[in-house]
């Protein structure tokens, strides 16, 4: 039977340790870094999760401001408002809260973001940054991953691990991520041939597809280590992930639950990346926190 990777209490911890690099800041810079998150529209998850990050940002002692927009903001507007938080000193990070309505251009936006604030990790300059073996600021779904995997302390050298999603958003940084540390790594997607042969021969199992149990416990190698980055509604209503999880649980290692597994990993992610472009931006070495 499987170990729970229990995602809340592993990022709480990473909370309590990105509070302590915050301290530090403040005590160094004599400011708080701050986190500037922008909506557009009255979409009722997405001010959820935009509130629940302003206040994660409070909580670890950083400034955490959420700017409103209508659903009928011009793109000329949204950008000038990207420019102006990005041309603030005491605005370390800038987030556009994703989807943005129809009739504006999704990509212009994240483009206009300062690559130095960009917390997401989207821009261009950061994706590539990952792609050369540089990392930055790297997307938080896929960085809660990798925590995850360092908290069970899985070791990635030479593994063979398969990403099941090719998103830019979650499979494919987190591809990248598995590769930077030395594990073999499969990037399949809806076109996969016998996905669940590759899956059966992966020591290390990451579904980000958005298929509620697609991933069946027979397709698990003995021992292997699953992450679930699925959050999918059954049929019944409730939360599941992307893997049965238990049949899955089964044979795994360690496996994430839907919910409380890699979920709460990102928002602490997110403030770890605003504590990291806090520091990088004002020239100090990073604390504690290795890639
Ligand atoms: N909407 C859902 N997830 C995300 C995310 O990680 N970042 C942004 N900007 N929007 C989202």
């Amino acid at each position: 039977m499987a170990q729970i990777l229990d995602g809340k209490a592993i990022a709480a911890d990473l909370r309590s340790r990105v509070a302590v690099g915050v301290r530090d800041f403040v005590a160094r810079r004599g400011r708080r870094p701050g986190l500037d998150v922008v909506i557009v529209g009255d979409d009722p998850a997405s001010q959820v999760y935009v509130r629940n990050k302003a206040k994660a940002c409070e909580e670890v002692g950083m400034r955490g401001e959420v700017h409103r927009r209508p659903g009928d903001i011009t793109q000329a507007e949204l950008l000038a408002l990207v420019h102006s938080l990005c041309a603030r000193d005491d605005v370390d990070g800038v987030l556009v809260q994703l989807p943005l309505p129809k009739h504006l251009d999704e990509t212009a936006v994240l483009d206009a973001i300062d690559p130095r604030r960009d917390v997401d990790g989207f821009h261009p300059m950061n994706a590539g940054a990952l792609l050369s073996g540089r990392p930055a600021l790297v997307p938080c779904t896929p960085l809660g991953c990798m925590r995850m995997l360092d908290h069970a302390k899985v070791s990635l050298d030479g593994a063979r691990a398969i990403v099941i999603g090719r998103s830019n958003i979650v499979g494919k940084p987190a591809g990248l991520l598995l590769l930077a540390r030395n594990a073999t790594v499969t990037l399949a997607h809806s076109r996969t041939r016998d996905l669940a042969a590759r899956c059966a021969e992966s020591d290390v199992v990451v579904a980000a597809v958005g298929r509620a149990g697609l991933v069946r416990g027979d397709w698990i190698k003995p021992g292997a280590v699953v992450l679930d980055v699925g959050i999918n509604r059954g049929a019944d209503g409730k939360l599941v992930g992307d893997v049965a999880y238990d049949e899955a649980a089964e044979r795994a290692s360690w496996i994430t639950p839907v919910p409380g597994g890699v979920g709460p990993m990102t928002i602490a992610c997110l403030l770890e990346n605003t504590l990291r472009a806090a520091w990088m931006r004002a020239g100090l070495p990073l604390p504690e926190l290795p890639l």
